[in-house]
């Protein structure tokens, strides 16, 4: 297991595990609208790995932009791989999601994980930083650029 990843649950067919850490969740969705039929957070369990097979459940699991999920592949198929370029996608009043091969460190050099996806905190409000952890709703954080009379400098 790569650095830092600590997950809470594992769902797991013959042919893949799903590995899921709630903490690093913020129910952007993407695995639900990509493949309904396994992943639907209004269920329990709210993974159903056999109800899709492992390629289609892999696909989905990397569109995950915060690294709550991760696949291990246990019959031989093509594994986890970081996006080649490193990418950073600075969403509409959110995170930073970031892809590629991140390696983050603490103010110390400690390497406190390795991932192919995270979302960085930008609001500043996040319980888990530096990723976020949707507090960004909650304090409305915005990301419009204030009007002259608002800005402070
Ligand atoms: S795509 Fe990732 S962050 Fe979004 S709901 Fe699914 S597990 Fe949570
Ligand atoms: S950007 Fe999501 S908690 Fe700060």
């Amino acid at each position: 297991m790569s650095a830092g990843r600590d997950p809470a649950r594992t769902y797991a067919t013959d042919a893949i595990a799903v590995e899921w850490e709630p903490k690093l969740c913020i129910h952007t969705e993407n695995c639900v609208r990509g493949l309904p039929q396994v992943f639907d957070g209004s269920r329990r369990p709210w993974v159903l790995v056999d109800a899709a097979d492992a390629d289609a459940v892999a696909a989905t699991v990397m569109t995950c932009p915060t690294g709550a999920l991760h696949f291990r592949r246990l019959d031989g198929g093509p594994q986890e791989e970081p996006d080649s370029e490193t990418t950073i996608e600075p969403r509409p009043n959110g995170p930073l999601f970031v892809r590629g091969k991140v390696r983050i460190l603490d103010s110390d050099g400690e390497l406190i994980r390795e991932d192919t996806r995270v979302a960085l905190c930008r609001c500043g409000a996040s319980k888990n930083k530096p990723f976020c952890d949707g507090s960004h709703r909650e304090i409305r954080f915005t990301t419009a650029s204030p009007g002259p009379d608002e800005a402070t400098g």
